[in-house]
C-alpha cells in the first residue's frame, strides 16, 4: 500500500512524544516514575474544574457544541476582542495544522525557525509545503533573517512566541521591526503556548497587532498553565475574515464537551493557577541554580521548561535517567546534540531529578 500513499504524508518524520510514565514503569520495572519530558502542569486541573469536568461528563452521550459557543464569549469578553475572531482546536496543535490546511497549497513555501516547534514542520511536511528553515542565532530567533527568506511563494510564517525548545521569544521592538513593511498578504502565525507564565515588559502585544493586520493569527492554548494537556484544547485569534477560513478547515466536532468545560472553569478559578505560576517560576530559578552549581550550561527561558547543556551525549544520560525514574527529553531530535529539555515539576520531582542526574554524569 506504501506506493499508493500520499507522498507528502511518507515525507513526514513521525513526531515522537515524550515517553508515557506507565510504559517507563513497566518497561523499567519501577514503582515511581517521574515525567519531566512534555511541559505539562505537573499539578492536576483545580477542584473546580474537576468538578466541571465531572458534570460535563454527565452529558458526554451528545456531540460537543461545534462553535465552542460559551468559551467563545468568555474569552471575547476577556481578550477585548469580537467572539467571530476566535477558531479552536483539539489543542493549539490543530490550530497549526488549521492555519496550513487553509492557507498551504502543495509548492507553497512556510518560513520557520530552525529548531523550533516540530509541529510547524511536521503539518507543514504533510500538506506538501516547501519548508524554509532559517537557523537560530544561539538561542534566538533571527527576525530579519526570516522576513529576508519571505517571497511570493510563502504562505506563512510561524513564530514561537516563546518557541519551544528555546524557551525565548523575540522582543516587542524585533517584532515591531519585523512586522513592519512586512507583505501584508502573508500570514505571520504567533504560537503563544507559553503565554500565561510569561512576566517581561519586553513582551510584544500581539493582540493589538491583530487590531492592524488582518494576516496575524495569535495561537494559545489551555495545556500548560491551566494544565487540561490531556483534554486536548487550544484557540487561535485573528481577523474575523482569516479565523472564518481557519474554521473551514476544522473537523465539525473536534473540541469535547468536557475539555470546553473545562476550559471555561479554568478560566474562572484564576487565583489556582497563579499560584502555580509562582510556584513553577520560582523553582525554575531554584533547578538552574543547582544545575549551575554542577557546572552545567542553562538556558534559563521565561517558561515551565529549561534546556540543558551535558558534558556528554545525551542519549546515553536520557537512557541512565529513565533508568532510574526521571524521564527528560532528548534533544538530539531537534539536531542539538548533548542537549536535554526538563520540564519544571513539583520541588520534590525536580530534586529528584538534580539527584538521578549527579548519579548518571
Ligand atoms: C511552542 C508550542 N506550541 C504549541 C504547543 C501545542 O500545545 P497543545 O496542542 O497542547 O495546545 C506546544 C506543546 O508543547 C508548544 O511547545
Amino acid at each position: 500500500m506504501l506506493s499508493r500513499a500520499n507522498k507528502n504524508i511518507l515525507k513526514v518524520k513521525p513526531y515522537v512524544p515524550g515517553k508515557p510514565i506507565d510504559e517507563v514503569r513497566r518497561e523499567y520495572g519501577l514503582k515511581k516514575v517521574v515525567k519531566l519530558a512534555s511541559n505539562e502542569n505537573p499539578y492536576p486541573p483545580s477542584p473546580k474544574v474537576l468538578k466541571a469536568i465531572s458534570l460535563a461528563a454527565k452529558k458526554a452521550n451528545r456531540y460537543p457544541d461545534g462553535s465552542c459557543f460559551e468559551l467563545r464569549q468568555e474569552l471575547a469578553r476577556r481578550l477585548k476582542l469580537e467572539p467571530e475572531q476566535f477558531v479552536f482546536g483539539c489543542g493549539s496543535d490543530e490550530v497549526i495544522v488549521m492555519a496550513i490546511r487553509s492557507f498551504v497549497e502543495p509548492g507553497d513555501e512556510v518560513v520557520i525557525a530552525k529548531p523550533s516547534f516540530l509541529v510547524y514542520s511536521i503539518a507543514s511536511a504533510a500538506a506538501g509545503a516547501v519548508l524554509v528553515e532559517v537557523p537560530l542565532d544561539g538561542l534566538r530567533y533571527d527576525l530579519p533573517a526570516m522576513k529576508a527568506a519571505v517571497n511570493s511563494r510563502t504562505k506563512i510564517v510561524f513564530i514561537g512566541n516563546p518557541d519551544n525548545p528555546s524557551g525565548l521569544y523575540p522582543t516587542s521592538t524585533e517584532i515591531a521591526e519585523f512586522m513592519e513593511g512586512f507583505p501584508s498578504d502573508v500570514l505571520v502565525f504567533f504560537d503563544e503556548a507559553y503565554f500565561e507564565f510569561i512576566t517581561g515588559r519586553d513582551y510584544s502585544d500581539t493582540l493589538a497587532l491583530l487590531k492592524t493586520h488582518k494576516n496575524v493569527v495569535v495561537a494559545r492554548t489551555f495545556s500548560k498553565v491551566y494544565g487540561l494537556a490531556g483534554l486536548r484544547i487550544g484557540y487561535g485569534m485573528a481577523d474575523r475574515e482569516v479565523a472564518g477560513l481557519l474554521d473551514r478547515a476544522r473537523e465539525p466536532f473536534n473540541v469535547n464537551s468536557i475539555a470546553q468545560a473545562a476550559a471555561l472553569a479554568a478560566l474562572n478559578d484564576g487565583g489556582y493557577y497563579k499560584r502555580i505560576i509562582r510556584e513553577q517560576t520560582g523553582e525554575r530559578t531554584r533547578l538552574c541554580e543547582a544545575l549551575e552549581k554542577m557546572d552545567m550550561e542553562v538556558s534559563r527561558g521565561c517558561t515551565n521548561f529549561i534546556q540543558v547543556r551535558l558534558p556528554r551525549d545525551s542519549g546515553e544520560v536520557v537512557l541512565g535517567l529513565m533508568k532510574k525514574g526521571v524521564i527528560v527529553r532528548d534533544m538530539s531530535a531537534w539536531g542539538l546534540q548533548r542537549y536535554i529539555r526538563v520540564s519544571i515539576g513539583r520541588p520534590s520531582e525536580n530534586n529528584r531529578f538534580v539527584k538521578a542526574l549527579k548519579e548518571v554524569l
